[in-house]
């Protein structure tokens, strides 16, 4: 019998692996954010459930049942802090049931960060299965996730929005296996050291997957490995040849895509200046390997893209991009 209870529990733990676990009940100790909720102890919102921890150093968890979160939400603690969304399978953002969303615009709040749907100012964080929108659309700066903490983890998370969705502002931190879509420079940060492993990128319309802002020659990069950039359902013709893999925002941007499959129409250049007249290209790193898919085919990159040898490529790794104590903080799990 016990050895039948060990082979059904490698069985199950296999199909996990395969085919992806639920996650539909909290763990233990979790604090609870459940739409409507009248049960004494559960919380209506994610800023409520965040309002409630102690802002000490201790580890914490919140479980967020399947529904739409109208708020805005700062987090600030101190301690470790994991977030979790209700899902059928945990591998992937496609499954997710849990979205926080805002339509705020950086002219309103008065800043990027400010705009920001989930603004993440504090270290040790991770957070799974769990959608962020910024509704607010075209015209302005409006952020989904404002990233400023260090240890930072986001896996199998979806993040919307139209210009700026993704601030990677500051700090070490990873994104994998997630979804994320916006159409104007909507991966974007000044001194973010960020690695990208296995997302989904959508464009939503005409721009720059990135727009890196590094203003000097610091620690900081954007790394990105096996991500796929497709074309976002529902998104505008003008996608069509006036998107590229960047710009830079800071004359020191330094970003690399490493073994991309772009699907989605890219203009033949692949990469921009800033702007006319105001090109900021003098001491960036603009860099790819292996890219491949319909969207690089005839390409005539400008004459500050690089393309890496697999030996020069291999330089640009997570650890690069994040530092060598990284099994310390990322789950591995979802590494790619
Ligand atoms: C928690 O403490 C840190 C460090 O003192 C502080 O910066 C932050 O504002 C505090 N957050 C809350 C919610 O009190
Ligand atoms: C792309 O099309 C959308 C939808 O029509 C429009 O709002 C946006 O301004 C266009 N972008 C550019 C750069 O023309
Ligand atoms: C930037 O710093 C790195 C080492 O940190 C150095 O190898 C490189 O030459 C520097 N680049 C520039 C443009 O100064
Ligand atoms: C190139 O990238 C594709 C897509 O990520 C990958 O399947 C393939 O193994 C890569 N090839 C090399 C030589 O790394």
């Amino acid at each position: 019998m016990a050895r039948l209870l060990v082979y059904l529990a490698i069985c199950v733990s296999l199909l996990e692996v395969v085919y992806g676990a639920s996650r539909t009940t909290p763990p233990a100790g979790a604090k609870v954010v459940r739409a409507g909720t009248t049960t004494s102890g559960e919380f209506g919102t994610l800023s409520a459930a965040v309002s409630s921890l102690p802002n000490d150093s201790s580890s914490q968890v919140i479980f967020i049942f399947p529904g739409t979160y109208s708020e805005q939400v700062y987090i600030t603690r101190t301690g470790p802090l994991t977030i979790y969304g209700y899902t059928t399978d945990t591998t992937t953002y496609k499954s997710n049931q849990a979205t926080i969303q805002a339509g705020v615009d950086a002219t309103q709040a008065g800043s990027d960060d400010a705009s920001g749907t989930l603004r993440v100012h504090k270290n040790d964080f991770k957070m799974y299965n769990v959608n962020v929108k910024n509704t607010f659309g075209v015209g302005s700066q409006a952020i989904a996730l404002s990233q400023y903490g260090s240890r930072v983890g986001l896996y199998a998370c979806g993040f919307y929005g139209y210009q700026d969705t993704l601030y990677a502002n500051v700090g070490t931190q990873v994104y994998l296996r997630n979804y994320i879509e916006g159409a104007v420079d909507f991966i974007f940060g000044r001194q973010g050291l960020a690695y990208f492993g296995g997302n989904t990128i959508g464009v939503k319309g005409a721009g720059y997957v990135t727009a890196n802002g590094r203003e000097s020659n610091d620690s900081g990069s954007y790394v990105f490995n096996a991500n796929t950039i497709v074309t976002a359902s529902g998104a505008s013709s003008n996608v069509t040849a006036r998107t590229y893999f960047g710009r830079p925002w800071g004359n020191f941007a330094k970003v690399i895509f490493k073994n991309t499959v772009v699907t989605a129409p890219f203009n033949s250049a692949l990469w921009s200046q800033w702007n006319v007249g105001d090109p900021r290209t003098d001491n960036i790193l603009f860099a790819e390997f292996n890219s491949s898919g319909s969207g690089v085919s005839g390409a005539s990159r400008p004459s500050f893209a690089t393309v890496l040898s697999a030996s020069q490529a291999s330089a640009y790794s997570i650890s690069s991009a994040v530092g060598s104590d990284y099994t310390s903080w990322v789950d591995m799990s979802y590494f790619i």
